[in-house]
Protein backbone atom coordinates (compact mmCIF):
# COMPACT_ATOMS: atom_id res chain seq x y z
CA UNK A 1 0.00 0.00 0.00
CA UNK A 2 1.39 3.37 -1.35
CA UNK A 3 -0.13 6.42 -0.78
CA UNK A 4 0.26 10.22 -1.81
CA UNK A 5 -0.31 12.74 0.55
CA UNK A 6 -0.64 16.72 -0.41
CA UNK A 7 -0.73 19.75 1.99
CA UNK A 8 -1.98 23.65 1.17
CA UNK A 9 -3.59 24.46 3.82
CA UNK A 10 -1.62 27.80 4.64
CA UNK A 11 1.48 28.69 3.38
CA UNK A 12 4.11 25.68 2.58
CA UNK A 13 2.95 23.04 -0.48
CA UNK A 14 3.80 19.81 0.14
CA UNK A 15 3.85 16.13 -1.21
CA UNK A 16 4.72 13.15 0.69
CA UNK A 17 4.75 9.37 -0.14
CA UNK A 18 4.24 7.35 2.41
CA UNK A 19 4.32 3.30 2.04
CA UNK A 20 2.46 0.95 4.36
CA UNK A 21 3.55 -2.87 4.26
CA UNK A 22 1.14 -5.29 5.69
CA UNK A 23 1.13 -5.64 8.96
CA UNK A 24 4.29 -3.38 9.50
CA UNK A 25 5.28 0.17 10.33
CA UNK A 26 4.36 2.89 8.15
CA UNK A 27 7.47 4.21 6.39
CA UNK A 28 8.38 7.40 5.35
CA UNK A 29 9.82 7.63 1.47
CA UNK A 30 9.72 11.10 0.47
CA UNK A 31 8.59 14.16 2.17
CA UNK A 32 8.86 17.89 -0.07
CA UNK A 33 8.00 20.69 1.73
CA UNK A 34 7.88 23.99 -0.77
CA UNK A 35 7.84 27.12 1.61
CA UNK A 36 6.61 30.50 0.96
CA UNK A 37 8.37 31.70 4.09
CA UNK A 38 10.46 34.15 2.07
CA UNK A 39 7.43 35.44 0.20
CA UNK A 40 5.36 36.40 3.50
CA UNK A 41 7.57 37.57 5.57
CA UNK A 42 8.14 40.99 3.84
CA UNK A 43 4.25 41.46 4.78
CA UNK A 44 5.16 40.18 8.31
CA UNK A 45 2.94 37.24 8.41
CA UNK A 46 0.36 35.31 5.14
CA UNK A 47 -0.79 37.00 2.69
CA UNK A 48 -3.87 34.38 1.68
CA UNK A 49 -3.85 35.25 -2.22
CA UNK A 50 -0.25 35.49 -2.28
CA UNK A 51 -0.33 31.85 -0.87
CA UNK A 52 -3.09 30.53 -3.05
CA UNK A 53 -1.47 31.66 -6.18
CA UNK A 54 2.10 30.36 -5.24
CA UNK A 55 0.42 27.23 -4.28
CA UNK A 56 -0.41 27.13 -7.97
CA UNK A 57 3.11 27.69 -8.95
CA UNK A 58 4.43 25.04 -7.03
CA UNK A 59 1.80 22.37 -7.08
CA UNK A 60 2.79 20.50 -9.85
CA UNK A 61 6.51 20.44 -9.21
CA UNK A 62 6.06 19.53 -5.69
CA UNK A 63 4.00 16.18 -6.42
CA UNK A 64 6.48 15.05 -8.91
CA UNK A 65 9.46 15.46 -6.77
CA UNK A 66 7.86 13.79 -3.98
CA UNK A 67 7.48 10.59 -6.31
CA UNK A 68 10.32 10.78 -8.03
CA UNK A 69 12.33 10.98 -4.78
CA UNK A 70 10.16 7.73 -3.50
CA UNK A 71 11.06 6.31 -6.81
CA UNK A 72 7.40 5.56 -7.33
CA UNK A 73 5.39 6.17 -10.62
CA UNK A 74 1.68 7.03 -10.79
CA UNK A 75 0.32 3.39 -11.32
CA UNK A 76 1.96 2.29 -7.97
CA UNK A 77 -0.02 4.86 -6.13
CA UNK A 78 -3.15 3.43 -4.20
CA UNK A 79 -4.80 6.66 -2.98
CA UNK A 80 -4.02 10.33 -2.57
CA UNK A 81 -4.83 12.32 1.02
CA UNK A 82 -5.35 15.80 0.71
CA UNK A 83 -5.96 18.27 3.20
CA UNK A 84 -9.70 19.08 3.21
CA UNK A 85 -9.34 21.93 5.66
CA UNK A 86 -9.16 23.66 8.18
CA UNK A 87 -7.22 26.58 6.41
CA UNK A 88 -7.37 29.52 3.88
CA UNK A 89 -9.75 28.38 1.21
CA UNK A 90 -7.54 29.61 -2.04
CA UNK A 91 -4.58 27.80 -0.14
CA UNK A 92 -6.84 24.64 0.31
CA UNK A 93 -8.44 24.71 -2.84
CA UNK A 94 -5.39 24.41 -4.93
CA UNK A 95 -4.44 21.08 -3.03
CA UNK A 96 -8.34 19.71 -3.22
CA UNK A 97 -8.82 20.28 -6.81
CA UNK A 98 -5.09 18.85 -7.65
CA UNK A 99 -6.17 15.59 -5.67
CA UNK A 100 -9.60 15.27 -7.25
CA UNK A 101 -8.05 15.78 -10.73
CA UNK A 102 -5.33 13.17 -10.63
CA UNK A 103 -8.02 10.71 -8.71
CA UNK A 104 -10.66 11.19 -11.70
CA UNK A 105 -8.21 11.49 -14.45
CA UNK A 106 -6.09 8.03 -13.25
CA UNK A 107 -8.76 6.35 -11.10
CA UNK A 108 -7.09 6.66 -7.99
CA UNK A 109 -9.03 6.89 -4.62
CA UNK A 110 -8.91 10.32 -2.67
CA UNK A 111 -9.08 10.39 1.10
CA UNK A 112 -10.36 13.36 2.30
CA UNK A 113 -8.03 14.24 5.69
CA UNK A 114 -8.26 16.97 9.01
CA UNK A 115 -5.12 18.99 8.72
CA UNK A 116 -5.54 18.44 12.97
CA UNK A 117 -5.71 14.23 12.50
CA UNK A 118 -2.31 14.88 10.46
CA UNK A 119 -0.66 16.58 12.65
CA UNK A 120 -2.03 13.43 15.29
CA UNK A 121 -0.81 10.72 13.26
CA UNK A 122 2.51 12.19 12.61
CA UNK A 123 3.69 11.14 16.11
CA UNK A 124 2.98 7.32 14.78
CA UNK A 125 4.75 8.31 11.34
CA UNK A 126 7.85 9.14 13.29
CA UNK A 127 7.59 7.07 16.60
CA UNK A 128 5.45 3.82 15.93
CA UNK A 129 1.75 3.11 17.11
CA UNK A 130 1.21 5.21 20.88
CA UNK A 131 0.16 3.44 23.79
CA UNK A 132 -3.69 4.19 23.58
CA UNK A 133 -5.58 5.70 25.11
CA UNK A 134 -3.61 8.57 24.51
CA UNK A 135 -3.11 12.91 25.34
CA UNK A 136 -2.35 14.53 22.49
CA UNK A 137 -1.33 18.22 22.83
CA UNK A 138 -1.98 19.98 18.62
CA UNK A 139 0.19 23.34 18.97
CA UNK A 140 0.44 25.15 15.81
CA UNK A 141 0.25 28.74 14.63
CA UNK A 142 -3.94 28.19 13.70
CA UNK A 143 -4.79 25.64 17.08
CA UNK A 144 -4.26 24.61 20.92
CA UNK A 145 -6.28 21.45 21.15
CA UNK A 146 -6.01 18.92 23.45
CA UNK A 147 -7.12 15.13 21.67
CA UNK A 148 -8.27 12.04 24.03
CA UNK A 149 -7.83 9.50 21.46
CA UNK A 150 -9.30 6.04 22.94
CA UNK A 151 -8.16 3.92 20.20
CA UNK A 152 -5.96 4.43 16.81
CA UNK A 153 -7.60 7.18 14.70
CA UNK A 154 -10.58 8.37 17.07
CA UNK A 155 -9.68 11.76 18.04
CA UNK A 156 -12.13 13.33 20.82
CA UNK A 157 -11.57 16.93 21.15
CA UNK A 158 -11.15 17.85 25.26
CA UNK A 159 -9.36 21.37 25.28
CA UNK A 160 -8.59 24.12 22.99
CA UNK A 161 -8.02 28.14 22.78
CA UNK A 162 -10.15 30.03 23.54
CA UNK A 163 -8.32 32.98 22.06
CA UNK A 164 -5.35 32.62 20.30
CA UNK A 165 -3.04 29.64 19.51
CA UNK A 166 0.28 29.47 20.96
CA UNK A 167 1.73 29.53 18.04
CA UNK A 168 -0.04 32.95 17.36
CA UNK A 169 1.32 33.78 20.67
CA UNK A 170 4.99 33.55 19.60
CA UNK A 171 4.65 35.09 16.60
CA UNK A 172 2.96 37.85 17.89
CA UNK A 173 5.60 38.42 20.82
CA UNK A 174 8.45 38.41 18.22
CA UNK A 175 6.67 40.85 16.09
CA UNK A 176 6.47 43.02 19.66
CA UNK A 177 10.41 42.53 20.46
CA UNK A 178 11.23 43.10 17.27
CA UNK A 179 12.54 39.60 15.92
CA UNK A 180 11.42 39.02 12.40
CA UNK A 181 8.95 36.19 10.65
CA UNK A 182 8.10 33.54 11.53
CA UNK A 183 8.31 34.24 15.02
CA UNK A 184 8.46 30.74 16.84
CA UNK A 185 12.06 29.94 16.25
CA UNK A 186 13.47 33.13 16.82
CA UNK A 187 11.79 33.21 20.05
CA UNK A 188 13.06 30.31 20.91
CA UNK A 189 16.78 30.74 19.83
CA UNK A 190 16.56 33.95 22.31
CA UNK A 191 14.78 32.02 25.31
CA UNK A 192 17.91 29.70 25.32
CA UNK A 193 20.20 32.69 26.84
CA UNK A 194 17.23 34.69 28.20
CA UNK A 195 16.46 34.51 32.23
CA UNK A 196 13.56 32.63 32.18
CA UNK A 197 12.43 34.16 35.72
CA UNK A 198 13.42 37.70 34.62
CA UNK A 199 10.14 38.55 34.47
CA UNK A 200 6.84 37.39 36.07
CA UNK A 201 4.12 36.96 33.37
CA UNK A 202 0.62 36.24 34.57
CA UNK A 203 0.18 32.52 34.34
CA UNK A 204 -3.63 32.42 32.24
CA UNK A 205 -6.02 31.46 34.10
CA UNK A 206 -9.79 30.86 33.08
CA UNK A 207 -12.23 31.40 35.27
CA UNK A 208 -15.51 30.00 35.65
CA UNK A 209 -17.67 32.87 33.51
CA UNK A 210 -15.42 32.07 30.29
CA UNK A 211 -17.68 31.17 27.65
CA UNK A 212 -16.34 28.40 25.55
CA UNK A 213 -16.50 29.50 21.68
CA UNK A 214 -15.85 27.01 18.75
CA UNK A 215 -16.31 23.72 18.52
CA UNK A 216 -17.91 21.66 21.01
CA UNK A 217 -15.88 19.44 23.29
CA UNK A 218 -16.45 15.55 23.93
CA UNK A 219 -15.95 15.28 27.45
CA UNK A 220 -17.63 12.29 29.85
CA UNK A 221 -20.80 12.85 31.81
CA UNK A 222 -20.50 14.63 34.97
CA UNK A 223 -16.69 16.19 33.84
CA UNK A 224 -18.37 18.82 31.76
CA UNK A 225 -17.97 21.51 33.64
CA UNK A 226 -14.79 20.95 35.72
CA UNK A 227 -13.05 19.69 32.41
CA UNK A 228 -14.09 22.38 30.29
CA UNK A 229 -12.61 24.80 32.26
CA UNK A 230 -9.64 23.19 33.28
CA UNK A 231 -8.41 21.64 29.79
CA UNK A 232 -8.94 25.06 27.49
CA UNK A 233 -6.15 27.19 27.08
CA UNK A 234 -6.26 30.85 26.47
CA UNK A 235 -2.50 33.17 25.31
CA UNK A 236 -4.00 36.36 24.62
CA UNK A 237 -3.65 38.16 28.26
CA UNK A 238 -0.17 36.89 28.35
CA UNK A 239 0.34 38.59 24.74
CA UNK A 240 -1.01 41.51 26.35
CA UNK A 241 0.48 41.36 29.48
CA UNK A 242 4.17 41.25 27.17
CA UNK A 243 3.15 44.19 24.90
CA UNK A 244 2.35 46.16 28.34
CA UNK A 245 6.42 45.12 29.54
CA UNK A 246 7.82 46.28 25.84
CA UNK A 247 6.02 49.40 26.53
CA UNK A 248 6.77 50.08 30.29
CA UNK A 249 10.75 49.27 29.82
CA UNK A 250 10.65 51.29 26.05
CA UNK A 251 9.25 54.06 27.51
CA UNK A 252 6.22 53.92 25.41
CA UNK A 253 9.36 53.19 22.33
CA UNK A 254 11.38 55.79 23.31
CA UNK A 255 14.39 53.66 22.56
CA UNK A 256 14.84 50.08 21.40
CA UNK A 257 14.76 47.10 23.87
CA UNK A 258 18.73 45.88 24.24
CA UNK A 259 19.91 42.20 23.14
CA UNK A 260 19.79 41.30 26.92
CA UNK A 261 16.17 42.77 27.35
CA UNK A 262 14.91 40.62 24.37
CA UNK A 263 16.23 37.47 25.53
CA UNK A 264 14.75 37.58 29.13
CA UNK A 265 11.59 38.63 27.22
CA UNK A 266 11.51 35.49 25.14
CA UNK A 267 12.76 33.69 27.78
CA UNK A 268 10.13 34.55 30.43
CA UNK A 269 7.13 34.50 28.26
CA UNK A 270 8.17 30.69 27.08
CA UNK A 271 8.51 29.90 30.26
CA UNK A 272 5.00 30.29 30.98
CA UNK A 273 3.72 29.14 27.73
CA UNK A 274 5.20 26.06 28.51
CA UNK A 275 3.96 25.43 32.06
CA UNK A 276 0.51 26.42 30.57
CA UNK A 277 0.92 23.53 27.97
CA UNK A 278 2.11 20.81 29.82
CA UNK A 279 0.04 21.21 33.24
CA UNK A 280 -3.24 21.45 31.15
CA UNK A 281 -2.03 18.43 29.15
CA UNK A 282 -0.83 16.30 31.55
CA UNK A 283 -3.77 17.26 34.04
CA UNK A 284 -5.94 15.84 31.22
CA UNK A 285 -4.04 12.53 30.70
CA UNK A 286 -4.27 11.76 34.24
CA UNK A 287 -7.92 12.67 34.09
CA UNK A 288 -8.19 10.47 31.08
CA UNK A 289 -6.23 7.53 32.43
CA UNK A 290 -3.85 8.26 29.59
CA UNK A 291 -0.92 5.53 29.07
CA UNK A 292 1.24 8.36 26.60
CA UNK A 293 1.29 12.12 25.86
CA UNK A 294 1.93 13.34 22.55
CA UNK A 295 3.07 16.67 21.23
CA UNK A 296 2.06 18.23 17.60
CA UNK A 297 2.32 20.93 15.65
CA UNK A 298 4.81 23.40 14.43
CA UNK A 299 5.12 24.57 18.32
CA UNK A 300 6.05 21.21 18.72
CA UNK A 301 9.63 22.58 16.91
CA UNK A 302 10.27 24.20 20.05
CA UNK A 303 13.11 23.12 21.88
CA UNK A 304 12.23 24.35 25.55
CA UNK A 305 8.81 22.70 25.43
CA UNK A 306 10.58 18.94 24.14
CA UNK A 307 12.97 19.06 26.67
CA UNK A 308 10.23 20.26 29.54
CA UNK A 309 7.52 17.27 28.61
CA UNK A 310 10.44 15.00 28.41
CA UNK A 311 11.37 15.99 32.13
CA UNK A 312 7.10 15.47 32.69
CA UNK A 313 7.09 12.49 31.11
CA UNK A 314 9.66 11.10 33.34
CA UNK A 315 8.59 12.53 36.26
CA UNK A 316 4.81 11.49 35.86
CA UNK A 317 5.97 8.08 34.26
CA UNK A 318 4.18 8.73 30.93
CA UNK A 319 6.11 8.17 27.89
CA UNK A 320 5.91 11.13 26.13
CA UNK A 321 5.76 11.45 21.86
CA UNK A 322 6.93 14.05 19.88
CA UNK A 323 7.58 14.26 15.81
CA UNK A 324 10.90 15.04 14.36
CA UNK A 325 11.44 18.06 13.44
CA UNK A 326 10.40 18.05 9.96
CA UNK A 327 7.17 16.12 10.96
CA UNK A 328 6.51 18.88 13.42
CA UNK A 329 5.41 21.97 10.84
CA UNK A 330 3.15 21.51 8.37
CA UNK A 331 4.08 18.89 5.85
CA UNK A 332 2.57 16.15 3.90
CA UNK A 333 3.96 12.98 5.14
CA UNK A 334 1.54 13.47 8.32
CA UNK A 335 -1.36 14.05 5.88
CA UNK A 336 -0.21 10.50 3.75
CA UNK A 337 -0.33 8.95 7.68
CA UNK A 338 -4.08 10.26 8.62
CA UNK A 339 -5.00 9.08 4.71
CA UNK A 340 -3.99 5.86 6.16
CA UNK A 341 -5.28 5.73 9.18
CA UNK A 342 -8.38 6.20 7.30
CA UNK A 343 -8.10 3.60 4.89
CA UNK A 344 -6.83 0.75 7.89
CA UNK A 345 -10.41 1.62 9.12
CA UNK A 346 -12.15 0.85 6.14
CA UNK A 347 -12.01 4.31 4.07
CA UNK A 348 -11.90 3.48 0.19
CA UNK A 349 -11.76 7.03 -1.14
CA UNK A 350 -14.46 10.27 -0.81
CA UNK A 351 -17.25 10.71 -3.53
CA UNK A 352 -15.15 13.48 -5.79
CA UNK A 353 -17.88 15.75 -4.78
CA UNK A 354 -15.80 16.96 -1.23
CA UNK A 355 -15.08 20.59 -1.26
CA UNK A 356 -12.62 22.09 0.48
CA UNK A 357 -13.54 23.17 4.18
CA UNK A 358 -11.77 26.35 5.72
CA UNK A 359 -13.29 26.20 8.71
CA UNK A 360 -13.44 22.20 9.55
CA UNK A 361 -13.64 20.50 12.59
CA UNK A 362 -12.32 17.35 14.46
O1 LIG B 1 1.95 23.49 12.32
P1 LIG B 1 2.48 24.71 11.68
O2 LIG B 1 3.66 24.58 10.76
O3 LIG B 1 1.38 25.47 10.89
C1 LIG B 1 0.06 25.54 11.31
O4 LIG B 1 -0.70 24.55 11.11
O5 LIG B 1 -0.27 26.59 11.92
O6 LIG B 1 2.84 25.74 12.87
C2 LIG B 1 3.40 26.98 12.62
C3 LIG B 1 3.60 27.69 13.95
C4 LIG B 1 4.04 29.14 13.79
O7 LIG B 1 3.25 29.95 14.63
C5 LIG B 1 5.50 29.11 14.25
O8 LIG B 1 5.91 30.33 14.82
C6 LIG B 1 5.47 28.00 15.29
O9 LIG B 1 4.61 27.02 14.72
N1 LIG B 1 6.81 27.43 15.51
C7 LIG B 1 7.44 27.48 16.70
C8 LIG B 1 8.72 26.88 16.50
N2 LIG B 1 8.80 26.48 15.19
C9 LIG B 1 7.62 26.82 14.61
N3 LIG B 1 7.05 27.97 17.89
C10 LIG B 1 7.93 27.89 18.90
N4 LIG B 1 9.16 27.35 18.80
C11 LIG B 1 9.60 26.84 17.63
N5 LIG B 1 10.83 26.31 17.55
ZN1 LIG C 1 -0.31 22.76 10.81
Amino acid sequence: MRILGIESSCDETAAAVVAAPEGGRWQLLSNIVASQVAIHREWGGVVPELAARQHLRDICGVVERALDEARTTWDDVDAIAVTQGPGLVGSLLVGVSFAKAVGAARGIPVLAVHHLAGHIESLALHNGDLPYPAMVLVVSGGHTSLYHLPAPGVYRLVGRTRDDAAGEAYDKVAKLVGLGYPGGPLVDRRARIGNRQAIAFPVPRLTHDDRAKGPKTHLPEGFEEVLKRSADFSFSGLKTAVRRHVELVTGGGARPLTDTEIDDICASFQRVVIQTLLDRTFRAAEWFDARAVGIAGGVAANSGLRQEAEARGAATGLPVFVPSLALATDNAAMIAAAGLRRWAAGARGDALDFNAEPGLTL
